[in-house]
């Protein structure tokens, strides 16, 4: 069976102190959900702080984006092999707030999710529609070409080390979550469509739901067959929201 992995997404959130208050507030509910994984993608300059503050605790932790290059001339990029060297597990790739504001195509998701996993870390690939899209009964083919390309790059058996995120652009941060059912009418889409190319990948990889998580609504999502849990941003922040959140994936 698959984990429920519980993952919150900081973005560009954060001081010295609200981090240590935080990972403090919620390491007590981590630790005892024996059975759910809870991971935190702090900011990459609060890393090493996480890593300090993670290292007698079961959280573990990601970056929220990486370079394609481990080194050399690229102003103010960050190498996965730096924040695998701090003992981050995961990066997340294809955020659609990096898809919108910092242009990166399929092509560039591609390109991260190889360098991500050959560099030992597990990528969490973000795919979702905008809202246009869903109502012109886009949102099937929109996922299935976003996951295509890094099939067609990474290879299908890649995705069997990895984790997908299922985003609707349109619930990120707006406070409309998708329904139950609309989520696992998406995910169970996802994972038909993966088996078709790979019975093993499609019944290994966890399939989180993100957008405008919530604790009273995390219960009900987690709940649905192909909802292996979620990729939390806003309410991540907030000590009870993210332990109601662990509390629902139990
Ligand atoms: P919100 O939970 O704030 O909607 O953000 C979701 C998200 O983008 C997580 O990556």
């Amino acid at each position: 069976m698959r984990t429920p992995l519980v993952m919150g997404n900081w973005k560009l959130n954060g001081t010295k102190e609200s981090v240590s208050a935080l990972i403090k507030g919620i390491e007590a509910a981590a630790d005892s959900a024996k059975n759910v994984e809870v991971v935190v993608c702090p900011p990459t300059i609060f890393i090493e702080q996480v890593a300090n503050l993670v290292a007698d605790n079961s959280i573990e932790f990601g970056a929220q984006d990486v370079s394609t290059n481990v080194s050399g001339a690229f102003t103010g990029e960050t190498s996965p092999v730096m924040v695998k060297e701090f003992g981050a597990k995961y990066s997340l790739v294809g955020h659609s707030e990096r898809r919108q504001y910092h242009n990166e195509t399929d092509a560039v998701v591609a390109a991260k999710f190889v360098a991500i996993q050959a560099n030992a870390l597990v990528p969490v690939l973000c795919i979702g529609e905008t809202l246009e899209e869903r109502e012109t009964d886009k949102t099937f083919a929109v996922v299935e070409t976003q996951l295509k390309a890094v099939i067609d790059v990474a290879g299908i058996d890649a995705l069997e080390n990895s984790v997908i995120a299922y985003e609707p652009v349109w619930a990120i941060g707006t406070g409309k979550v998708a329904s139950s059912e609309q989520a696992q009418d998406v995910h169970a889409h996802i994972r038909t469509w993966l088996a078709e190319q790979s019975k093993v990948v499609a019944a290994k990889v966890q399939i989180l739901y993100g957008g405008s998580v919530k604790a009273s609504s995390a219960k009900e999502l987690f709940a649905q067959p192909d909802i292996d849990g979620g990729l939390v941003g806003g309410a991540a922040l907030l000590v009870e929201e993210f332990v109601g959140i662990i509390e629902g994936a139990k």
